[in-house]
């Protein structure tokens, strides 16, 4: 039985392969070639033969031609060569109808499957560093990240989220001195993080003027290292001070860790990593630091250990791998960072390939590209940042103002503000190519009548009230009659909603997801403007037509869902 373009490619690859016995056409390849021609009469699905005569030594025409006869008695399609293109043809009752079957059936578990059984993915995300803001520069780490643990998943993998806390480090010491000498209890409890912030400003502003601050802050992390409890208490105060905050914006957006395992978590076991690297004559000393010299694969020193013997990033990442892998023995430990940390994973691989762990080429690093927020480039230092929770609560209050207006009924429901106005930023954020730097532009993210959030959920929310009228009217889906041509097209976009989850993992890219919604959403609003639903002509249309309906919406819940959006039944 035929169903998806990935039916097909394989189809098509064992044609290959039984034709032209030897050849090394990859499935990889057929998928990409296959295409819908913009003219029907080309075929549902074609793919030029071109690119694969070279390697076969015989002409397009002719490959094009025995592939075609060897697709020759595959139920539901019809297969013609023209001119070096291979045109499929699909009946279209018969598609429909096996599609919509396996989506009705399978509901929101429809594009699930085992790919990844009793394999395990340890996906390192979001991970902001405590007492410092958690801002618009963390949203690529925090919804690609999840986003990825939710493809991982709905393909059968066990995932397991690490929040990477930046929870160690000589900036303690400052904070810590900061707070005995200027904090104040209640303020610091209700200010939270901003609170923390302004105490390590006034830190750096007051050590200008009296460098013996530097001393005591360098004296407090040192007991901080010793574990005296005045310090550890403070210490702990700042870290559960700041993952309050966070969980926040967290819950907004439905994410939960399962460990909230910071780079403080690692220090009992990086002395073990530093001897396993001498044993193994790794470390070299350079100008007082021990660093892995990495001149022969065109990188500089990869940093452990600095001249006073503390330990560095990199050696904390590197102990936190071991420690996953004898852990969790995962299949792929996914790090989610902006592009600019590119440098420091690929040091600290090529050290765990040199220390001789095989398994380093598991260790995936996902970089992203930078936001700007109206042209506005964003950085820490110039103190122009934009807090998350910040660009959220505007999204949400421009949301509830557009829905206030266009649907008064929901004026005041401030949840589905959140889940659109949210939803809003996710979506532009996840529209493009992860590695694209980014200007958010909220106007652009909110317009309802754009490629956006909104509409999407707006879609989604319209094959809602379609589901719950019919229901309303007694009417139930049924599988039978001729398809018209918007009806076609749409099912055939659903059908190719695996393949696309399946792009987006191997890829690491839940843009495609993105992209593939717009897809879905642009194919359902044509079928809903050409087509009546609950108000066709005869009741077979009427209940096809439902039934496709029901297909969208089950396929687009599930699609919003593993980009991180809500998606309200009403909006
Ligand atoms: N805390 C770091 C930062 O904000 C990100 C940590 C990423 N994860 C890791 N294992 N290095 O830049």
């Amino acid at each position: 039985m035929f169903s998806t373009k990935l039916n097909l490619a394989e189809k098509i690859y064992s044609a290959f392969n039984s034709s032209f016995p030897g050849c090394e056409v990859g499935k990889d390849d057929i998928m990409s070639l296959l295409t819908s021609p913009p003219d029907k009469a080309m075929g549902d699905l074609a793919m030029p033969c071109f690119k694969f005569a070279k390697s076969l030594r015989t002409s397009p025409v002719n490959i094009s031609n025995t592939l075609a006869s060897a697709l020759q008695d595959i139920e539901g399609i019809k297969v013609e060569s023209v001119n070096g293109y291979l045109n499929v043809f699909i009946d279209r009752n018969d598609f429909f109808k096996k599609t919509a079957e396996k989506i009705l059936t399978q509901k929101k578990d429809y594009g699930k499957t085992e790919t990844g059984k009793g394999k395990t993915i340890v996906l390192d995300y979001s991970s902001p560093n405590v007492a410092k803001p958690f801002h618009v520069g963390h949203l690529g780490t925090t919804v690609i990240g999840h986003s990825l643990k939710k493809l991982f998943t709905f393909a059968g993998y066990n995932c397991i989220g690490v929040n990477h806390l930046g929870d160690w480090g000589t900036q303690f010491g400052k904070l810590i001195v900061a707070y005995k000498k200027w904090g104040d209890e209640k303020k610091v409890e209700e200010g939270g993080i901003d609170e923390l912030v302004a105490l390590y400003v006034k830190f750096h502003e007051e050590a200008e003027k009296d460098p013996a601050l530097a001393d005591q802050a360098r004296a407090h992390f040192a007991a901080l290292e010793r574990k005296e409890p005045e310090e550890t208490a403070l210490w702990e105060k700042f870290i559960d001070i700041s993952i309050k905050e966070y969980k926040k914006t967290y819950e907004q957006l439905d994410i939960e860790f399962d460990y909230y395992t910071g780079e403080s978590f690692y220090s009992d076991k990086m002395p073990a990593v530093i001897e396993d690297m001498k044993a193994k004559n790794l470390l070299t000393l350079n100008e007082g630091a021990s660093v892995v010299e990495l001149e022969e694969y065109g990188m500089p020193p990869c940093l452990i250990l600095k001249t006073d013997g503390a330990t560095l990033y990199p050696t904390r990442d590197i102990s936190a791998a071991l420690y996953r892998k004898n852990t969790f023995d995962f299949h792929k430990c996914i790090y989610v960072t902006s592009a600019a940390q590119s440098l420091h994973f690929a040091q600290w691989f090529r050290v765990m390939a040199l220390m001789g762990y095989d398994w380093y080429e598991d260790l995936v690093h996902v970089p992203y590209g930078t936001v700007s927020i109206n042209g506005e480039k964003l950085a820490t230092r110039t103190g122009n940042v934009v807090l998350l929770k910040d660009l959220f609560a505007t999204a949400t209050e421009k949301a509830a103002d557009i829905m206030a207006e266009k649907n008064p009924a929901l004026a005041g429901n401030k949840e589905t503000a959140e889940a659109v106005g949210i939803g809003a930023v996710i979506f532009y954020y996840l529209s493009a190519n992860k590695i694209r730097d980014i200007n958010f532009v909220m106007q652009d993210a909110l317009n309802f009548d754009g490629n956006t959030g909104p509409y999407a959920q707006y879609t989604y929310a319209r094959t809602c009230s379609i589901a719950s009228k019919a229901e309303e009217m007694g009417i139930k889906p049924t599988l039978s009659g001729d398809v018209c041509e918007d009806e076609f097209v749409l099912i055939k976009t659903l059908s190719v909603f695996p393949d696309m989850i399946a792009d987006a993992i191997r890829e690491y890219e839940p843009s495609i997801i993105t992209r593939y919604i717009l897809d879905i959403c642009a194919d359902f609003n044509r079928f809903y403007h050409n087509c009546q639903i609950l108000s066709a002509e005869d009741d077979e249309t009427k209940k096809r037509r439902l039934a496709l309906t029901l297909c969208t919406k089950y396929t687009l819940a599930s699609a919003l869902e593993l980009i991180c959006m809500k998606h309200p039944e009403k909006i």
